[in-house]
């Protein structure tokens, strides 16, 4: 298992500890720390060819999206931020036209990352702001540092968000507040976040990578075919109106039936056992 590399993403792979074969927690972190991580092609590009590995690979249980840390300034020059991604890169707005931006934003990386069927998290450590906040929200559950701020600044640019923000954060947030955030592009703290539900957990920015990675680990530690089945069937909740997610619900539940992970983990609980997973 060879994960990609690349001078703009990186990809690190952590054994989790609780298990006894080779289940790791995939690490991804978007590395151009002196453009706030901002989202440029070879960026997007390598993001894509992540999920396809990430998805692949049966080892891969949970996946962390993060930024990197700031570099040592250079002498004399100020310390750069600290941010999970600033935004897309907006030098590549720069003479664009519709054709290309069309292009480039349908079928786009964050779009592959949210239809990723493996469980996702988001590990924000700074400005999480336009596509940053895209990738975010794109993740199944978010952690945030104290330190980190979030917005929708794209109307300062004369745009709206495009990677899908203007959806999933109406699901996130509700329409109001998601309407707010995104006619005025105002930052808002990680206190803020977390009491609107933007986030999940806000922790000290120290503490951060320790508590994703637990959760990470623990989420790993589940039947790899029962998260699957159970993301998709919780998607139905965005997709489908209610009547019809609790009929997909109920074929969904029934199927698991069908497992040997439904009978592992039933007979496991009754013989006061751990469940060794076959993850089918
Ligand atoms: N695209 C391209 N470059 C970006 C960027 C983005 N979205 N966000 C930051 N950068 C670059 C800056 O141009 C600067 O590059 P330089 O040092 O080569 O000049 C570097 O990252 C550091 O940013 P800087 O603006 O100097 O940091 P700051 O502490 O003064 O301000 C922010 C931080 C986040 C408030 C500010 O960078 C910002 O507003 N960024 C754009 C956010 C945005 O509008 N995102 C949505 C895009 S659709």
């Amino acid at each position: 298992m060879t994960p990609p590399q690349d001078d703009v993403l990186t990809v690190e792979t952590i054994p989790v500890d609780a298990c006894d074969d080779n289940t790791v927690v995939a690490l991804v972190t978007i590395n151009r720390p002196n453009k706030l991580n901002a989202l440029n092609a070879d960026v997007t590009s390598a993001m894509k060819t992540m999920v396809e590995w990430a998805e692949s690979e049966d080892s891969v249980r949970c996946i962390i999206m993060t930024g990197a840390q700031p570099l040592k300034p250079e002498e004399g020059k100020r310390a750069k931020p600290h941010a999970f991604v600033a935004g897309a890169d907006i030098t590549e707005f720069l003479g664009a036209g519709v054709e290309e931006i069309t292009i480039k934003f349908t079928d786009n990386a964050i779009e592959a990352l949210w239809n990723m069927s493996k469980p996702t998290i988001a590990m924000i450590d700074g400005f999480a702001l336009g596509g940053g906040l895209e990738v975010a929200c794109s993740c199944d559950i978010r952690f945030a540092s104290s330190r980190s701020k979030f917005g929708t600044p794209e109307i300062n640019l004369g745009l709206i968000p495009g990677y899908g923000a203007t959806q999933r954060l109406v699901s996130l947030l509700g329409y109001g507040k998601a309407l707010e955030m995104v006619y005025t592009g105002e930052m808002i703290g990680a206190e803020e976040a977390h009491r609107i539900g933007l986030v999940n957990h806000v922790v000290e920015a120290d503490e951060l990578k320790q508590k994703a990675l637990e959760m990470a680990c623990l989420i790993a530690t589940k039947s790899s075919h029962t998260l699957r089945v159970a993301k998709s069937t919780m998607r139905s909740a965005l997709d489908e109106g209610l009547t019809e997610g609790i009929a997909t619900e109920a074929k969904a539940f029934a199927k698991l039936f069908d497992t040997e992970d439904q009978e592992i983990g039933v007979q496991a609980f009754l013989n006061r056992e751990k469940a060794q997973w076959k993850h089918k």
